[in-house]
């Protein structure tokens, strides 16, 4: 077993973590001050996302500089510091890697855009405009409106997956991905533990560029035209050899699209990463996987449950992250479970889940503490992106401003983006200063210095959890079966190696039911009710033994 297969990994938006300065937005000083709480909770690496130089406009995956720390989250001592003091605790610290694409106030982009012929004319991906003047392609971005921009200075347009401010790096030039290699090796030589790849699927671009089928708005999804071209795998194992082979350090890639029997080709010693988060199990609730907020449908469990075993069986010889959030999702809490649940049973139940699946269970902040959605007043006061992309978006499509909020309401970034709430002084603890996102309203309840004194809190039993799971080589290494699949009720599955034999039983709904007829006489190890019943209370979670 590797280091990063028997430990979790926990993730940390540093801009929403801890300040030690007062200007509102966290930093790498919070970061080091929190190192034993992150190291109880059974952590062997933080995954940060990026630190970088940026103007922010995708808070930090809009990088100007890939080889510095932007000063609002310190110094490179404060890095050199973090990953040390980390290291005396048995945590490295894992770097975002965002190589899809730059902002556009990277030096890289500003020597582009200058001219047809400058050196890095081709380090983007330039078209001419139609002879109409319009956009080369009726591409839509990630985050809404055309995925084009016409640049007056240059006289072409550019392409931009995600914002107009992230201009796609053209993979396809020998430099550009020499350049990208540098950079990641230079934080190797700094000791860092791993990379976390951003949007890695859409680097390769296909040969040619062709209109897609129009949706309500005129546009097509960039992400159906672009995702996962074929060829892509090999600018990956150029990368992988040029990077990460031979390290003592682990790989996890973004990889949205990247379908369950496909894995084997992109992870493991046949593949590239040694993980891929892919979003089968997240997006269930989306029409082929395509985010439109204001289009999403109830979970059905079947579907949710389906999408977890595709992955844990497509991953059986391989290894597999195990999330349910992170900085680009709404809590799960108010994911996964219906509105009336207790939100301290269905962290606990998602927990348990996180635990025991087969893989490396990957913690966002705030998760392992019950956090829950914060739905903000106005549209205005959102400051992700993609929420004013996606209420643009419903309104296309012909929802209220109301109803279009809702969805925002729902699916929102930055849900997931709500300042660390530490404890019940002015602003949970998170700055002194102004934060720069709301703190949720009920910081008071929910924060860590409350949970630190409840034995009965989400953060204790998230402490139980990763310590049973950490110590437990069925939990690490057992096959994973599923039972009971036809449930729209429950949740259950096995965990087998040798003679020795758990089971993971989640009750999805807000009722009673029936304790499934496999795990009578079974004993049960830990759960999110202390008693036992002969059924499954609403929301109950258990791990039994054989
Ligand atoms: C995925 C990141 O997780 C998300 O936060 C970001 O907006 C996009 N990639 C673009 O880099």
């Amino acid at each position: 077993m590797e280091w990063w297969q028997n430990q979790a990994v926990y993730q940390i938006y540093p801009k929403s973590f801890l300040d030690t300065t007062g200007k509102g937005t966290g930093d790498l000083r919070g970061i080091i001050e929190k190192l034993d709480y992150i190291k109880s909770l059974g952590a062997g690496a933080i995954w940060l996302t990026p630190i970088y130089p940026s103007p922010m406009v995708d808070n930090g995956y809009d990088i100007s500089d890939y080889t510095a720390i932007d000063p609002r989250f310190g110094t490179m001592e404060d890095f050199d510091e973090l990953i040390a003091k980390a290291k005396e605790r048995g945590i490295r610290i894992v770097m975002d890697l965002v190589y899809n694409h730059t902002s556009d106030e990277h030096a890289w982009f500003k020597e582009s855009k200058s001219s047809k012929t400058n050196s890095k004319s081709d380090w983007y991906i330039w078209r001419d405009a139609k002879p109409d003047g319009s956009a080369p392609t009726n591409w839509r971005s990630i985050f809404g409106g055309s995925a084009w921009e016409w640049c007056e200075e240059r006289q072409q347009y550019y392409l931009h997956t995600f914002a107009i401010q992230q201009p796609d790096l053209n993979w396809e030039n020998p430099d550009v991905r020499q350049a990208l290699y540098d950079a990641a090796n230079f934080w190797l030589d700094r000791g860092v533990g791993g990379f976390r790849i951003d949007a890695i699927v859409y680097i390769k671009k296909p040969k040619n560029f062709v209109d897609g089928e129009p949706d309500s708005d005129g546009k097509s999804n960039v992400h159906n035209m672009i995702a996962a071209t074929e060829g892509i795998l090999d600018f990956l194992h150029e990368f992988k050899r040029e990077v990460f082979e031979g390290k003592d350090i682990f790989t996890v890639a973004e990889a949205n699209s990247v379908k369950p029997e496909d894995l084997p080709e992109w992870v493991g010693e046949r593949g590239v990463f040694d993980m891929l988060f892919e979003f089968s199990h997240v997006n269930v609730m989306f029409d082929n996987g395509e985010e439109f907020w204001h289009r999403a449908k109830p979970i059905k469990l079947s579907d949710l449950k389906a999408a977890l075993t595709a992955s844990q069986k497509a991953t059986r010889n391989t290894w597999y992250p195990i999330y349910f959030e992170n900085h680009d999702k709404p809590r799960s809490v108010n994911n996964f479970f219906p509105d009336d649940a207790d939100k301290n049973l269905a962290a606990k139940a998602l927990a348990t889940i996180l635990f025991t699946l087969r893989g490396t269970p990957f913690i966002y902040q705030g998760e392992e503490l019950g956090f829950a959605n914060e739905p903000f007043n106005s549209i205005d006061d959102y400051d992700d992106i993609s929420s004013h992309g996606q209420y643009d978006l419903a309104q296309a499509d012909g929802l209220s401003p109301e109803d279009a909020l809702r969805a925002v309401h729902k699916f929102s970034r930055d849900n997931a983006r709500t300042p660390m709430q530490w404890d019940s002084s002015i602003n949970a603890g998170f700055t002194s200063g102004k934060a720069w996102l709301p703190v949720h309203k009920d910081f008071k309840n929910c924060n860590a210095e409350v949970e630190e004194r409840d034995a009965d809190s989400v953060l204790n039993f998230y402490r139980r959890l990763s310590a049973l799971r950490n110590s437990s080589d069925v939990l690490i290494g057992g096959e994973y079966e599923e039972l009971c699949h036809d449930s729209e009720e429950i949740y259950v599955f096995t965990r087998t190696l040798g003679d020795k034999k758990l089971c993971t039983v989640v009750n999805f709904t807000t009722h009673d039911v029936e304790l499934p007829a496999q795990i009578k006489g079974a004993k049960k190890l830990l759960g999110n009710y202390a008693d036992e019943k002969n059924y499954l209370r609403e929301t109950e979670a258990a791990i039994y033994e054989f």
